[in-house]
C-alpha cells in the first residue's frame, strides 16, 4: 500500500465526532482528506478549515462540510503533510507554498498531527530548501536579507513566471544545506521586513505519523 496512504488513514481515526478540524495541504493529507469525506458521507459531523485553496476544493468534493478561519478561535486538531521532521518533530513545511495558512491553522489547534511517509524522517533539517513566504513589493531586497543568513534564495517558478501563493505572495525557495538552529533561524527570519511567513514549524507538532514501505505505520508523540 503507498506509505503516504498508509499515514493518512491512520490519521483520519483521530478525527471523532463533533471536531473542528483543520484540514492541510499536498498529495499526503490528499488521503486523510478523501477518508474524511467517506466518513462524513457515513455521518461523522466535523466541520473543517481548509489550508489552501486547493484543499478546498477538494473537501468540497468529497463533502466534507467548511466553515473559514475567522468563524472560530480554535480548532481540536489539524491534519497535514510535511517536507521534512527531525527527532524533536520539527518540520520543514510550504513545499506546496500553503505555509502561511498552514501556520494559521496550526496555531489555533490543540493538536497538530503530522502525516508523512518515511523519506521524510531526517536528522537535520535543511535538505529540502526552507519555502520562505515573501512580499511581491522589493522582493530582491528580501532575498538579499535572506541571503545574509547563509542560504541561497531562489525565487519559486510556475510555467515560467513566479509562482503566486493564495494569498498574493512569492515563495523564496532557500537553500540551507544543514539548519543547525532551527528555532534561532525561525525568529530571524520572521524579523526581515518583507518576510510574511517561512516553512519552519517548531515545537508545534503533537503527533507524526509515518507511513513505511513495509506496510507499518509508527507514530511519535511530541511531549513538548
Ligand atoms: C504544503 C505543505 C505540504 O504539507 C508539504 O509540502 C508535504 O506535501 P506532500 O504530502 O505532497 O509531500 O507544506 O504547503
Amino acid at each position: 500500500m503507498d506509505r503516504k496512504k498508509l499515514a493518512a488513514e491512520k490519521a483520519a481515526q483521530y478525527v471523532k465526532d463533533g471536531m473542528l478540524v483543520g484540514l492541510g495541504t499536498g498529495s499526503t493529507v490528499f488521503w486523510t482528506i478523501k477518508k474524511l469525506g467517506e466518513l462524513v458521507k457515513n455521518g461523522l459531523d466535523v466541520r473543517c478549515v481548509p489550508t489552501s485553496k486547493n484543499t478546498e476544493i477538494l473537501a468540497k468534493k468529497v463533502g466534507i462540510p467548511l466553515i473559514t478561519i475567522s468563524e472560530v478561535n480554535e480548532l481540536d486538531l489539524t491534519i497535514d503533510g510535511a517536507d521534512e521532521v527531525n527527532r524533536n518533530l520539527d518540520l520543514i513545511k510550504g513545499g506546496g507554498g500553503a505555509l502561511l495558512r498552514e501556520k494559521m491553522v496550526a496555531s489555533i489547534s490543540d493538536r497538530l498531527i503530522i502525516v508523512v511517509d518515511e523519506s521524510k524522517s531526517v536528522l537535520n533539517l535543511g535538505r529540502f530548501p526552507l519555502p520562505v513566504e515573501v512580499v511581491p513589493f522589493g522582493f530582491e531586497i528580501t532575498s538579499k536579507q535572506l541571503r545574509a543568513l547563509d542560504c541561497i534564495p531562489i525565487l519559486r517558478t510556475e510555467h515560467n513566471i513566479p509562482f503566486i501563493t493564495d494569498n498574493g505572495n512569492y515563495i523564496l525557495d532557500c537553500h540551507f544545506s544543514i539548519i543547525q538552529e532551527p528555532h534561532e533561524l525561525n525568529r530571524k527570519l520572521n524579523m526581515i521586513p518583507g518576510v510574511v511567513e517561512n516553512g519552519l514549524f517548531i515545537k508545534m507538532a503533537d503527533i507524526v505519523v509515518i507511513g513505511h514501505i513495509n506496510g507499518n505505520v509508527k507514530i511519535f508523540n511530541n511531549t513538548k
